[in-house]
């Protein structure tokens, strides 16, 4: 049997064609278009492997678990349960970012909550930044983050530096008053809200999800945060619920930051918060 008939016969065990030929590619070490063109045999062993693959997509695994690697911007990144599967929105995040900082070379950023690192190696490979600074709460994520940044080393410049802690007490105190750009996707669901998510949102860790009961706890805690790194004009900007703009943009002000903004996704849903620090 050839793989492309082996992802046939899987296709509506992985939701669609595309996503078993994938599967199969992914086995079999070959790829995508060397499967649709009927270039491959399907082994045993692939035969076999992809079985046992149908049956944990049917039991609610994400397909980026299964695969193991997913594709943010330029980057592949390793995904497993260590950490949140990188979302495409949180590509116009990084947009977001680099636009922020503008042209001027040699910048720091801080990614907060770094999961696979999707954030923090994206900005290190656009050349902005002198330091990236990488942190989260969970060992488990930043031991990802850190065989990511070695998996995508070659587009990586200047330095990055991983470090463990909630929110700000990751940084050194040296960064402090140093830092241009603080940058985070923090959790933003509403506790209560988890249990209703799509079940193979369940598969990711809770601590990546997990907002508190408002949702806003972690944004609040980075908007707090921050003044005592940020040098004075550098930015946050921060991923939210498309719900929490109008609270955030008034705490935000409260809090005595200027120049703030809320910017769309892709889909034109106001997803991203953005303020200046002026001190
Ligand atoms: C929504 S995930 C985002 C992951 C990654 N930045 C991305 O965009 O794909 C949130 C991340 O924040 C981390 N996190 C949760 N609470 C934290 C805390 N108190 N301090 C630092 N990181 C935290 C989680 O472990 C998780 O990796």
């Amino acid at each position: 049997m050839k793989l492309i008939d082996l992802a046939r016969r899987h296709a509506k065990n992985f939701g669609g064609i595309t996503p078993a030929i994938w599967v199969v590619a992914e086995l079999a070490e070959t790829n995508y278009e060397r499967v649709v063109a009927g270039m491959h045999d399907a082994s045993r062993d692939v035969v076999a492997r992809t079985a046992v693959l149908a049956k944990r997509y049917q039991r609610g695994e994400p397909l980026q678990y299964l695969l193991g690697h997913w594709s943010f911007r330029e980057l592949d990144l390793v995904t497993d349960v260590r950490a949140l599967i990188p979302r495409p929105e949180t590509e116009t995040l990084v947009d977001i970012a680099l636009e922020l900082v503008g042209t001027r070379g040699g910048a720091v950023a801080a990614d907060l909550g770094t999961g696979t690192g999707a954030i923090g190696i994206s900005l290190a490979a656009s050349g902005k930044f002198s330091l990236v600074y990488m942190t989260d709460a969970s060992a488990e994520a930043l031991s990802l983050a850190a065989e990511n940044v070695q998996r995508n080393i070659r587009v990586v410049k200047g330095a990055v530096f991983l470090s463990r802690g909630s929110w700000f007490s990751a940084l050194p105190d040296s960064a402090k008053g140093r830092v241009d750009l603080v940058a985070s996707n923090p959790p933003y669901i509403p506790s209560a809200a988890i249990s209703s998510l799509d079940e193979r949102v369940l598969f990711e860790p809770r601590s990546a999800l997990d907002g508190g009961p408002s949702g806003m706890n972690c944004l609040f805690q980075i908007l707090s945060g921050a003044p005592d790194y940020l040098r004075r004009g550098g930015s946050v900007v921060l991923e939210m619920g498309e719900e929490q703009a109008e609270v955030l943009a008034e705490v935000a002000s409260s809090f005595g930051y200027e120049k703030i903004s809320v910017r769309p996704d892709p889909a034109g849903s106001p997803r991203f918060f953005t303020a200046r620090w002026t001190g």
